[in-house]
């Protein structure tokens, strides 16, 4: 959904997705504050954080809406998905499991989202790459499957974070 609002030129909202542990919050805080908690809590229920960025002449505000990875602490479905403009749809590189997952959350953001809704495919934790379970090639060879586009972050590092969102937003405006 993008909005008018009076300050803004727009109002973009965002949904983050992906296996409990992935990484979605610290992504979430990194982004909006510069902010990475290494002992960080498993989200209960939805949580969203806000952040404005210039595009051009526009000012645009990008409210970014995070929720439970876990299925038992999710709140409803379709309330979260409304609206949204946009997705990221987060695994961890280290996590062959949290990767298998990704098709389950494409069939819940197609049946609850907007149809043609763009998605980013993002693995995260990109700075234990020692620890890698999922290639970048499979994730490409994926991703390309299902004309989503690809990226690796770290939230730890501050590595791509900005470029992830940023990709996001030039496939909605
Ligand atoms: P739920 O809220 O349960 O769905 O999990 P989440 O996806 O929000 O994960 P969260 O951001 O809480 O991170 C889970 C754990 O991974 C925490 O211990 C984080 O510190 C850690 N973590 C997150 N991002 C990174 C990263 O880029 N690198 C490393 N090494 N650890 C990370
Ligand atoms: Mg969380």
């Amino acid at each position: 959904m993008v909005t008018i609002d009076e300050e803004f030129d727009m109002v973009i909202k965002l949904v983050l997705i992906g296996d409990t542990g992935v990484g979605k919050s610290n992504l979430l805080s990194r982004y909006t504050r510069d902010e990475f908690n290494s002992e960080s809590k498993t989200t209960i229920g939805v949580d969203f954080a806000t952040r404005t960025i210039q595009i051009g002449k526009k000012k645009m505000k990008t409210q970014i809406w995070d929720t439970a990875g876990q299925e038992r602490y999710r709140a409803m479905t379709n309330a979260y998905y409304r609206g949204a403009a946009g997705a990221l749809i987060v695994f961890d590189i280290c996590s062959l499991n949290s990767f298998d997952s990704i098709g389950r959350w494409l069939q819940e953001i197609r049946e609850y989202g907007d149809p043609g809704v763009p998605i980013v495919l993002v693995g995260n934790k990109f700075d234990l790459k020692h620890l890698r379970q999922v290639p970048i090639s499979t994730a490409e060879l994926f991703a390309h499957e299902n004309s989503l586009k690809y990226i690796e972050t770290s939230a730890l590092l501050n590595s791509n974070v900005e470029s992830a969102f940023q990709f996001l937003i030039t496939e909605i405006i």
